[in-house]
Parts: C-alpha cells; sequence; structure tokens
C-alpha cells in the first residue's frame, strides 16, 4: 500500500467513524494523516444497495481486526503480454495504463496478506471518475465479488492461489468513458482498509464496437477493424471524376492521444456523466474540434496566408496537432475541411467509436435553408458575378460515426454523419450532427442534429436566373439536380482502395423514390425551385482533362444539336481560378464563340497557356469553367461546369535497410523542382505510425529544376505493416504527398 499523502485534487476525506482502535491494531487504521484507507469516494446513497462500506458490526462482538483482509497490492495487468489488451483490442495504445472497452471483462489482481477465502467477501474494487464522485451518478462504482451482491459493474472472482485473487470485472456497456482511478477496499467493523491513490492503477475505459450492448456496437468485423483500429487513412479530394488522394495519419494509439482527447471533453466543460453517450460524445466534439465559439482544437483559415501558423495542406497526420493542443491548451493554427475531418476522426476512434472520413464532391454551401444555389445570368446568358454570392465547394470532408439512436424511431442507426468544419451554426454554435445518413436519404430531416443542412449538401439544385435587366425580377430558366452531391466516398475497409456510398446519401437521380425524398423534405422546411424551364435542344458539355500544374491544355466544349433546325448559340466560357471552396480568386479566361451546330455533334476547342493561369493559382491550384450560353433560334438557356484539378508532382519517400523493431533504419524524402520558377518557404513533414513521430524541415529556396533529399535515421517501435506519409508544402505549391509502405518485423 501506498502511504503517499492523497494528491489535493481529490474530495476531501470522508470522516470515518470514530474508530475505537487500538493503536496496537497496526498502521493501516491508523487516524493519522497517512492512513492507509482514508480515501473514500463514498458517497453512497441511503437506501445503500449493494456492498454497504460502513462498518458492519461494533466492535465489541467482532472478530480481531488481523482477521480480515489487507491489501498487500493490486496489479491491473496492463502489459501488452498480459490478459486484458490483446482481448480489448487496447495492446496498440502507446500508454502507461490499463485501457479496456466497457462491456467486456477484464482482469486485476489483488495480493492480500494471507489466501483468500469465499467468506472473505467484504471486499470491493472501486472505481471513481470526476471531481465529485457519487454511487448514484454512476461515477463511483463499487465492484463486489460476492454472489449474492448485484454490482453496477459485474465482478467475479476468476482465480485464487495463495495470496493472489485475480478479480473478473465487467464494466456496464453504457458506463461513462473517461480514465477511472481504482482502489481496493476491504471492510471491517472498524472502517474501511482502502489503498491509496495510485496513479499507475488509473484505468481508461473506452466505447466498445464489439461488445453487443454498446451503443457502438458494429456488426461487421472488417467494418470494425478499420474503423476503430485502423491508424492510417486515406482522404479523397480534386474532383469526382478526376480523384485524388492523400495519406493521413490518424495517430489514435500514439502516446498521449488518449489523454488529449479526453482533455478536449474537459476543455469543453463536459459533464461527466454526459460522456458514455456516444450521441452526445460526437455532438460535443463537432463543436469542439473547431476554435469558433469555445477555443477549440483547430482554427480555419482559407485565406491563402498561412504565416501564423501551419498550412491546411502540410500537416500529415493527427498526432502533432491533438498534441499540441493539449500542451498549449489554445487552438491550432490552421485547418479545413479535410484536416477538421481528419482529427474529429482520430478523436472518434482513439475514444472506440467506429468512425471514417467521407468526402462530398460538388458539396453545397446552403446558407439559408434552401435546396439550391442560385447562379445569376444576365439577359444574353452571361454570368452576372455580381449578383452570384452562392458557391458550391468542389469537395467537402465530414465523419460518419457508427453507434445506436435511441432517441429516433427504428431504422435511423447506424451510420451518423457529423462534420466539424464551421459552416453554420446549430443552435448558436458552430457543430453539426450526429444526423442519421439513413434518415438524410429518407428526407426524415426532422430528426435532430442539423440533418436539413446535410441534406442540402448532397441535395441542393443549382438553378440559373436570367435577370431582367429593367426590374431586376429574376426567371428560372434552367435547373441542374445532378451537380451538387454528385458522389460520397470513402475508404474500403482494409485496403487502399475507394468505395463510392453515395446511395447511402441519396436514391439514384431521376428515380421515383428520389421525388419522394424531395417532397418529404420539403414538408419539413426545406426549399426548392419547383419551377421546371424546359429543356434546351441542344447540349452542352465540356469532358474532362487531365492537366499537371504548368501544363499548356485545350479545353474542348462539346454541343449535341438534337433538334432538327438550325440551332446558333451564343457561348461565354469564363475559366476561374477557384479556391476548393468554390470562391472565385480571379478570371484568368473570358471567350465568346458563336457556334454554328451541324446535324452531329459539334465541338468548339479553346486553348488553354499555363501562362494564362500559373500568376493566378492559388491554394489547391482548382481551375474552373462555366460556359453559358443562349440559343439564338429558341433562347434556350444552355449550361456546363467543369472543374480541373491540377495534378500535382510527386514526393519521393523511400525506406531503406531492415525495418525491424528497435533497430535503425533509413527514411529519404526526395523531391525535384520541375518548374521554371523557384519555390521558396517549402516545408516538408513526414511520420509514420510506431516508426516515426511527426518531423519537419523548411527549406527556405529550392531552385527551379534542383532536387532536395532529407535521409532521417528512425527506429521502429512496433511490429507490423505500417506506412511513412510525408508532404511538402509552400505558398506556389501545395498538395504535394508522397507515401512509403512497409512491414516493421518483430
Ligand atoms: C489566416 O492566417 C493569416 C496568416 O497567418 C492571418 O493573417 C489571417 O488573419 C488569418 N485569417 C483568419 C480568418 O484567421
Ligand atoms: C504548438 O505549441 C507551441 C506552444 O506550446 C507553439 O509555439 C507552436 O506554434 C504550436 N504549433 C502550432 C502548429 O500551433
Ligand atoms: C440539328 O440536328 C437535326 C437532326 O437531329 C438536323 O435535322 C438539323 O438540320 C440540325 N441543325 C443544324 C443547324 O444543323
Amino acid at each position: 500500500l501506498s502511504l503517499s499523502p492523497a494528491p489535493p485534487s481529490l474530495p476531501p476525506p470522508l470522516s470515518l467513524p470514530p474508530p475505537s482502535i487500538s493503536p496496537s491494531r497496526g498502521i493501516s487504521l491508523s487516524p493519522s494523516p497517512h492512513l492507509s484507507l482514508s480515501r473514500p469516494p463514498l458517497s453512497l446513497s441511503p437506501p445503500a444497495p449493494l456492498l454497504s462500506l460502513s462498518p458492519a458490526r461494533p466492535p465489541p462482538l467482532s472478530p480481531p481486526l488481523s482477521q480480515f483482509l489487507d491489501i498487500w497490492d493490486v496489479n491491473m495487468l496492463r502489459r501488452p503480454d498480459e490478459v486484458n489488451t490483446p482481448q480489448h483490442s487496447t495492446h496498440l495504445y502507446a500508454s502507461d495504463h490499463l485501457i479496456v472497452r466497457r462491456g467486456q471483462e477484464f482482469q486485476l489482481k489483488v495480493t492480500f496478506d494471507r489466501p483468500y477465502k469465499p467468506s472473505d467477501d467484504q471486499f470491493a474494487v472501486e472505481f471513481v471518475i470526476g471531481g465529485s464522485p457519487q454511487y448514484s451518478k454512476g461515477t463511483y462504482i463499487p465492484v463486489s465479488v460476492a454472489k449474492d451482491r448485484q454490482s453496477p459493474w459485474a465482478g467475479r472472482v476468476v482465480d485464487s492461489t495463495d495470496n493472489v485473487v485475480t478479480v473478473g470485472i465487467t464494466p456496464a456497456p453504457d458506463c461513462i468513458v473517461g480514465k477511472w482511478r481504482t482502489y481496493v477496499a476491504v471492510v471491517t467493523p472498524y472502517g474501511i482498509r482502502r489503498t491509496r491513490r495510485d496513479e499507475s492503477r488509473d484505468l481508461y475505459v473506452l466505447f466498445n464496437a464489439w461488445a453487443t450492448g454498446d451503443s457502438v456496437f458494429l456488426d461487421d468485423a472488417d467494418e470494425r477493424e478499420e474503423c476503430v483500429l485502423n491508424e492510417v487513412g486515406v482522404i479523397y479530394h480534386g474532383a469526382y471524376d478526376d480523384m485524388s488522394e492523400r495519406p493521413w495519419n490518424f495517430g489514435q494509439f500514439d502516446y498521449g492521444v488518449l489523454d488529449a482527447c479526453l482533455f478536449i471533453m474537459d476543455k469543453a466543460a463536459m459533464p461527466i456523466t454526459n460522456r458514455g453517450d456516444a450521441i452526445k460524445v460526437a455532438r460535443k466534439a463537432s463543436a469542439m474540434l473547431n476554435s469558433h465559439d469555445d477555443d477549440g482544437v483547430l482554427v480555419g483559415n482559407w485565406s491563402g496566408d498561412y504565416t501564423y501558423g501551419v498550412a491546411p495542406t502540410s500537416w500529415t497526420g493527427s498526432t502533432e496537432i491533438l498534441l499540441n493542443y493539449s500542451s498549449s491548451k489554445t487552438p491550432v493554427c490552421y485547418a479545413q475541411c479535410w484536416v477538421y475531418a481528419a482529427v474529429f476522426n482520430t478523436f472518434l476512434r482513439c475514444l472506440g467509436i467506429p468512425a471514417r472520413v467521407v468526402t462530398n464532391f460538388f458539396s453545397a454551401h446552403d446558407n439559408d435553408g434552401n435546396l439550391k444555389t442560385d447562379v445569376i445570368l444576365d439577359e444574353n446568358g452571361r454570368i452576372d458575378k455580381h449578383r452570384t454570392k452562392d458557391s458550391i465547394w468542389n469537395y467537402h470532408c465530414w465523419n460518419e460515426c457508427y453507434m445506436s439512436r435511441p432517441d429516433l424511431p427504428q431504422g435511423f442507426g447506424g451510420w451518423q454523419a457529423v462534420d466539424a468544419t464551421p459552416q453554420e451554426t446549430s443552435d448558436g454554435i458552430y457543430r453539426c450532427g450526429p444526423a442519421s445518413v439513413q434518415a438524410i436519404k429518407h428526407g426524415q430531416i426532422c430528426f435532430p442534429f442539423d440533418a436539413p443542412f446535410l441534406f442540402a449538401e448532397v441535395n441542393s439544385d443549382v438553378v440559373f436566373y436570367s435577370r431582367n435587366p429593367r426590374d431586376g425580377t429574376l426567371e428560372p430558366v434552367k435547373v441542374n439536380s445532378s451537380h451538387v452531391g454528385r458522389m460520397v466516398v470513402t475508404k474500403v475497409p482494409g485496403q487502399d482502395a475507394r468505395r463510392d456510398i453515395t446511395d447511402q446519401y441519396k436514391f439514384p437521380e431521376g428515380s421515383p423514390e428520389e421525388r419522394t425524398v424531395l417532397e418529404k423534405a420539403e414538408e419539413y422546411g426545406c426549399h426548392r425551385e419547383k419551377a421546371t424551364p424546359p429543356e434546351a435542344d441542344v447540349e452542352l458539355d465540356m469532358p474532362l482533362m487531365e492537366v499537371r500544374v504548368g501544363d499548356d491544355f485545350e479545353l474542348k466544349l462539346e454541343f449535341n444539336n438534337t433538334s432538327d433546325q438550325a440551332r446558333t448559340v451564343d457561348v461565354y466560357v469564363s475559366g476561374n481560378v477557384v479556391y476548393y471552396t468554390g470562391v472565385t480568386s480571379s478570371e484568368f479566361l473570358f471567350k465568346t464563340p458563336r457556334v454554328i451546330l451541324d446535324p452531329k455533334k459539334g465541338r468548339r476547342v479553346m486553348e488553354v497557356h499555363s501562362q494564362d493561369y500559373m500568376r493566378k493559382l492559388v491554394e489547391q491550384a482548382n481551375l474552373h469553367f462555366i460556359a453559358t450560353g443562349k440559343v439564338k433560334e429558341t433562347g434556350q438557356i444552355i449550361t456546363s461546369m467543369r472543374v480541373v484539378t491540377l495534378h500535382t508532382p510527386k514526393l519521393s519517400v523511400e525506406v531503406s535497410g531492415l525495418a525491424k523493431v528497435s533497430e535503425e533504419m533509413m527514411v529519404t524524402v526526395e523531391f525535384t523542382n520541375p518548374f521554371k520558377f523557384n519555390l521558396e518557404d517549402v516545408y516538408v513533414r513526414v511520420e509514420g505510425p510506431g516508426v516515426m513521430p511527426p518531423k519537419y524541415k523548411h527549406y527556405s529556396l529550392i531552385t527551379a529544376g534542383s532536387s532536395l533529399t532529407w535521409t532521417e535515421g528512425v527506429t521502429p517501435r512496433r511490429a507490423g505493416p505500417t506506412k511513412l506519409m510525408a508532404s511538402l508544402d509552400c505558398a506556389a505549391l501545395r498538395q504535394v504527398y508522397g507515401q512509403a509502405q512497409l512491414t516493421v518485423k518483430p
């Protein structure tokens, strides 16, 4: 027993009943300040239902104190080679403490001063969380091993050999998730013998996707492995028909990350008693991951100037961010949507809630509950830039977490969308979700939380209005209902491949179900443009092209004349450099060809020169082309939109030497500047779970055509397959990524 004084953070000791104990009975029950049994978290509410921890009988009738068990040691069996962590799938956490999942038995060993007898059932293992533990609040849990007593957490004697008793304890499947303090107490007629607070016995209890009784139970082994245990992920971005991907180190098992995740809830002053509720934890975290309102984890910045922080494109993983937040206790600079989603994913996986990052291509940024994004054209069919305010994000990332929804009607459990990127406030706070994906699909957007917003992100229409120059009235001339929410993707469990999950969010375009869903959503207050302007008999398309940063290329306009008459179209083609949020930075191309159509397909090709766009590029090197026009003979409006995400050069990551636990090997990151211009103020970052903590290097100049090579010695910490991930980032060139796969031998 440790005899050190209790740390000041603990509640004051309970004054035990007068201990008519003679000094000769020994130190363990002495009333001195270092009383070994002094730390009583108990406030057993009156009908003390379980173990009564007050003296059982008056001393005169009692056997001598020496007959009662004295506690010599408590062993939490927390090493990876001991029974608990492999069974709870928590062996990967780098931690000095035992980490278990609720609703599943773990074991600990108590050593007494003499062999344990079944009649010695007056001992309890106690678990305490928070500042004012109470039995009635579920923050003080005494676990008895006696068969005839029930405990909120089941307890049993698994084995008893000599003086050592192995106790099996099953935390309730809905218990509070967090860091519990462990005590062992023996009740004697003379008072309670209780172990002192010993930090090494602190116990982390997590959500349990493996336990049927847990609200986050996920009945698919592959998805569970991926969405709880995989530390590396892939984040998709770019365009739906020309997708880019980047690796991310979620790092949920890294040293200190679990404490950082718990700190986030502390910082939010989230009541301890809410922390067993996955819905509340996910909702609170969606607010806390952004710095708005509450000094949460990440500061968003979409300005292109990241001088006072790390560029959102430069991060390679979540650990650096979370550890910085928990040590500095101030928001970390800077994030954009995928950074919010990736760090949120770490938070959820770390606490045991199955989670994944999803990407929605062409995500409506809807700000007034309308299901439409407005594009205003002038009388000739040309875009009126000043009056067109709405933008559509090229893509947007959010998270899904898996849980039951006892607060909703049946059928709406399962994947829930949550979004930490500050776009809109919900009840006055920047947070979003959890919203049932199933409910979004069926237009049941009345259910909490924030379903209308998520519904609009995947279902909005793009409505083109023609503005009457005389009275300013707007007439809808074209409705494009297939542009927004074009595709929703996530990573396939167990593979570096992508999975199209659009069908989990919506019914196929044009299906009868789709119409029903939209009608349902309208009943719940989502407004749509009802007009159905006639389809033009000329179609316009700008086909896909794959272009690298710095290339000249041809923009093709393809017309298809479906009428049986002459058609003449005046087209306005506008090429813009845009942020991925769809916000235009500058227009670099504007052309107004007149096209006379043959019966066959018509085609018009425009040259785009790199010098036109290179100087104006921002951020993620996106070019947005929009062509609009009016058919002369009919007055019909035709439109087409095309996003070109310019491909960046690759970063090479290579590993040399034998990858073996505790043996040094070399990691080399190489890059050649392929451009005719210099790159300045370049940051290169690299990290790999279990192999290398996040590191970065700054290069003030990489001249045109020159190369950099960075070699670093690293020592793998644990065996198994893993990845090294690297990024290169500077103002003139962002989103340069590389990775290397390796398997570390034991
Ligand atoms: C974005 O970052 C830049 C430079 O670090 C800073 O000057 C600017 O104020 C930030 N913008 C926002 C909206 O925080
Ligand atoms: C991390 O924290 C330190 C202070 O503890 C701060 O100086 C540094 O800028 C932080 N890094 C980031 C990326 O915010
Ligand atoms: C448009 O196509 C139709 C056939 O679909 C053809 O009869 C008509 O002449 C074409 N118009 C022009 C201007 O070529």
